[in-house]
């Protein structure tokens, strides 16, 4: 007995030494946390249950037989963020490189099995060196098992994977197939082929950084949602951003009190929107004096920044925001804004999560480069969330709601529950001027009549009034009671039933 016990206490401790001093120090002079520091911060303080603390590698070839650390390269296990169950592996760096064996894919898929069993999120904090090199096809095999699992918990709990290091070839779809990527600037990267074969193939060259860092991920591919200085920043946020949502797709999120009035008015809304229609102002100040004690979490905020998406709360409860921006490309949908809010739109109905959406939006962009890339599909991504969700939806316009992008940003059509004007709205097919430009084309010579035409089309359709007659727009609300109109119309809506026919899943334009 004294001697299992001294074994074990031996084993923990080489399990816990990880790749060993040398390499621990390594990993620090990158600025990097090692796999156990990570998970130490991101739990609530004494909560994590470590699991497969003495599993090995199974691998007898090029010498691995004398070579094995217990863990194998990735600490898993479970603990609580804020009191709340979630399920966490961490792949250490200092373990072959944190590279996939086919026991360390068996570890990962342990605990997303029981994370699935008992409904809670599955957090990744990746740092590897990809496929175990040694171990061949069945690295490969365990990959493909946790691709496997990554599918099936997909919509039902959670999944958010925070890159913190090397993540590189095939290795790069388990994130992919999560909720969120998350990654830490200037120590993490991923791509399928690194700087080296592109190089080979394509004859370009490009940093790492270049061409997988987290800024070209959260700015140029929106392959990744957002970007942290560093790790202790990523993981202090990650706590923060896993309590806005819900456990699983069953649930709703948690509820957290707050003493920011529902009844709030804020005057200065009045004035928010400027007098010039052609004016841009910004539609963050608009969330972010409406929601509980201005705390918003974005999602991509530099990447498609012509639309804003990210939760806050209201009244405790966390709501989903897309919101037009126009200060960015006059708030036009696009392919990139289109994609990004359709996802997040489709995150939110599978977990729940009502949503309310700001809408001022002068239709979709123009030009070859948006219709060759094929604007008509992505478009009707959003459309296609939008209509199937089933979460309660309010919708406020602000200003213009022209055409297409009207129908598609949870109009009343969409099965908008509840859908407010702010009375500088504008809902029509086009801009008075577009219009009348169309309708009176033999005019266009004669600036008078094409000016009278312009005031008549304003008059008629600038305006939230033609939609409201119709009950599209359910009431026209003044700007500085947007919080208390909201609040009340989510309150209403909590205990909203509505569902799907039947189906085995619809096809949505991908
Ligand atoms: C086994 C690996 C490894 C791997 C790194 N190591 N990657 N061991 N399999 N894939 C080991 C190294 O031998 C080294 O061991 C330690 O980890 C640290 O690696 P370094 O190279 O010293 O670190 P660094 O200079 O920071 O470079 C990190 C790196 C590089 C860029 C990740 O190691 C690298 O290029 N590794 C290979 C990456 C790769 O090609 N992976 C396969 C991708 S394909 P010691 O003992 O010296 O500390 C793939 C397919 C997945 O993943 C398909 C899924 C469908």
């Amino acid at each position: 007995m004294q001697e299992i016990i001294r074994q074990l206490q031996e084993k923990r401790a080489r399990a816990r030494a990880g790749g060993g001093p040398k390499r621990i120090e390594a990993q620090h002079k990158k600025g990097k946390l090692t796999a156990r520091e990570r998970i130490e911060l991101f739990l609530d303080e004494g909560t994590f249950e470590e699991w497969d603390m003495f599993v090995e590698h199974r691998c007898h070839d090029f010498g691995m037989g004398e070579q094995s650390t217990p863990g194998d390269g990735v600490v898993t296990g479970y603990g609580t963020v804020n009191g709340r169950l979630v399920f966490v592996f961490s792949q250490d760096f200092t373990v072959f490189g944190g590279s996939l064996s086919e026991a360390h894919a068996e570890k990962i898929c342990k605990i997303m099995d029981h994370a699935l069993k008992v409904g809670a999120p599955v957090i990744g904090l990746n740092d590897s060196g990809g496929a175990r090199i040694q171990e061949g096809v069945a690295s490969l095999a365990g990959y493909a098992e946790v691709f496997q699992r990554n599918v099936m918990a997909s919509g039902v709990v959670p999944q958010i994977s925070m890159i913190m290091g090397p993540c590189a070839g095939g290795a790069v779809y388990s994130p992919a197939m999560t909720d969120f990527i998350f990654m830490v600037k200037d120590s993490s990267y991923m791509f399928v082929t690194g700087p080296d074969v592109v190089k080979t193939v394509t004859h370009e060259t490009v940093t790492a950084e270049e061409l997988g860092g987290a800024i070209t991920h959260t700015s140029k591919s929106g392959v990744a949602d957002l970007a942290f200085e560093n790790d202790v920043e990523a993981l202090l946020q990650l706590r923060r951003f896993v309590d806005f949502l819900p456990s699983n797709n069953k649930q709703k999120p948690p509820v957290r009190p707050t003493l920011d009035p529902a009844s709030r008015v804020e005057m200065s809304l009045d004035t928010l929107i400027p007098e010039n229609p052609n004016k841009p102002y910004d539609m963050k100040e608009l969330i972010l004096k409406v929601v509980d004690d201005a705390d918003f979490f974005e999602i991509a905020p530099t990447y498609a920044a012509n639309i804003i998406t990210g939760f806050g709360r209201m009244e405790g409860q966390t709501v989903g925001f897309v919101a037009n921006q126009p200060m960015v490309l006059a708030g036009c949908l696009d392919i990139d804004s289109s994609r990004k809010a359709a996802r997040f739109v489709r995150f939110c109905d599978a977990f729940n999560i009502p949503l309310v959406t700001f809408v001022d939006v002068p239709g979709f962009l123009p030009g070859t480069t948006q219709e060759f890339g094929g604007i008509i599909k992505h478009g009707a991504k959003l459309l296609y969330a939008y209509a199937e969700c089933t979460v309660p939806k309010v919708t406020l316009i602000t200003r213009k709601a022209y055409g297409g992008a009207y129908d598609v940003m949870s109009s009343k059509h969409l099965r908008g529950d509840v859908n407010f004007a702010w009375p500088s709205a504008e809902i029509a097919v086009m801009g008075p001027k577009g219009a009348v430009e169309i309708i009176f084309r033999q005019d266009i010579g004669d600036a008078q009549k094409i000016a009278d035409r312009t005031e008549e089309y304003r008059q008629k359709f600038a305006n939230p009034f033609v939609a409201g007659h119709r009950g599209f727009i359910d009431d026209v609300i003044r700007p500085h009671a947007t919080r208390r109109r909201i609040c009340r119309s989510l309150a209403m809506l909590r205990d909203k039933q509505l569902e799907n026919p039947w189906r085995k899943h619809g096809n949505i334009p991908l």
